[in-house]
């Protein structure tokens, strides 16, 4: 049986689940109608757990939790509300609708802490609009070069054009970075989106660090033709050249232990049947726990990628994207984290995240620590990402426990 609280909470990500671009899938970019209406809705249980709401410029949503005394030094939980293409409805709404919930809690039982509480609902983690990550916390970190604001969507829209249309003001995001004393440390909860906790037959884990990554944009160019008369020797194929790279990204993966890489879109023009096509973008993703295995591989594929385009001589480009190194966690606070759940009972094991999260942008502000909540069969960017009402109850306890074990100092 799981408390009102697990259920509500759970009910809650099943109505931002509502909020997508698509019907009958789960899409929620960056300054979207879905995002704004998902934005409505976490505000709203922001104020009935007894948070003040405000929302910045790039268009996050902080619910603050007033602590004993009015100066008192804050913590912050939270996690990301957007989402990837045909997502699943955990990954990220998880961890703000848990924190809600020990929020809640305190307010239920009229207790404060001696620290105040601000939950963050970011607004861009995946980057799935604009193909740059953690938007969100990197205005809240101030680390938002201008100069990315000029970055455009498939429509051509800026992203200071929709920042604009969102409701916020690009001049004015430094405004919104962290200033004062650092946080008391970032806490977020996140489903595992891996296998371990669920072989391990464990509800929930910590996590000792999140893997580094490199996003890149490749553009293969060939030469068009039609498929019936141009004998094979003479093609420029850019996506027979496109497919050899993805083949080379593959094998580099499976090539290095700790290390994982990917093509994940892949835009071929023209587009016809009957015509070899001239003109492929494809997106490259590379991650490892080691940043100097993670940046070797990277050398390896852009070479293999310049010696493909000179082998079948199609002219290849590369734009590096997003680079963010591997970040640990605070042993402290993963300490206090370990403790609550052995408090709550449950053996506590500790894994490496190859997700990326919003605690690795938050880790230049402050402490960061995360508590992974098990998820069927490790699925996540995809609807069939899946958790159990009775391991968010434990989360929910769980992150209960760390802020009575953190009051206590
Ligand atoms: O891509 C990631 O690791 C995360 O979901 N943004
Ligand atoms: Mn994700
Ligand atoms: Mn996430």
């Amino acid at each position: 049986m799981t408390s009102p609280l697990a259920a509500e909470a759970m009910a809650r990500c099943d109505a931002l689940a509502q909020c997508s671009e698509e019907t009958g899938a789960i899409t929620r970019p960056y300054a979207s109608e879905s995002l704004r209406r998902a934005q409505a809705l976490v505000a709203d249980w922001m104020r009935a757990a007894g948070m003040a709401v405000a929302r910045d410029n790039i268009g996050n949503v902080r619910g603050r939790y007033e602590g004993l005394v009015a100066d008192a030094p804050v913590l912050l939980l939270g996690s990301h509300i957007d989402s990837v293409r045909n997502a699943g409805r955990y990954d990220g709404p998880l961890g703000v609708v848990v924190a809600l919930a020990a929020v809640q809690r305190l307010r239920d039982e009229r207790r404060r802490m001696p620290f105040a509480i601000e939950v963050i609902a970011f607004a861009d983690e995946e980057g799935l609009r604009f193909r740059s990550t953690y938007l969100g916390s990197r205005a809240l970190a101030g680390a938002l070069p201008a100069a990315e604001l000029e970055r455009a969507d498939a429509s051509g829209m800026t992203m200071a054009a929709a920042i604009s249309a969102f409701g916020g003001n690009p001049a004015a995001l430094a405004d919104d970075r962290w200033r004062g004393p650092a946080p008391l440390g970032y806490v977020e909860v996140h489903i595992e989106q891996g296998p371990v906790l669920e072989a391990r037959r464990l509800p929930v884990g910590v996590v000792s660090a999140i893997a580094g990554q490199n996003r890149y944009a490749l553009n293969f160019k060939g030469e068009a033709g039609h498929a019936g008369t141009v004998p094979m020797n003479g093609r420029r194929d850019a996506l027979a050249a496109a497919a050899e790279f993805v083949l080379a990204v593959e094998a580099e993966g499976r090539a290095v232990a700790a290390l994982v890489a990917t093509v994940g879109q892949m835009d071929v023009r023209p587009g016809a049947a009957n015509v070899i096509p001239d003109d492929v973008d494809l997106s490259l993703d590379v991650r490892d726990p080691e940043d100097g295995e993670r940046l070797q591989s990277c050398g390896r594929l852009l070479e293999r990628a310049e010696d493909i385009g000179v082998e079948r001589n199609i002219t290849v480009t590369v734009k590096p994207m997003t680079e963010h190194a591997a970040v640990r966690c605070s042993p402290r606070l993963t300490e206090i984290l370990a403790a609550a759940i052995g408090q709550a009972g449950y053996e506590v094991i500790s894994l490496t995240s190859g997700a990326g999260h919003d605690g690795v942008v938050m880790a230049s502000l402050t402490e960061i620590a995360m508590l992974f909540v098990r998820c069927k069969g490790g699925v996540s960017h995809s609807p069939g990402e899946s958790v159990d009402a009775e391991d968010v109850d434990v989360a929910i306890d769980v992150l209960g426990r760390f802020l009575d074990l953190l009051a206590r100092g």
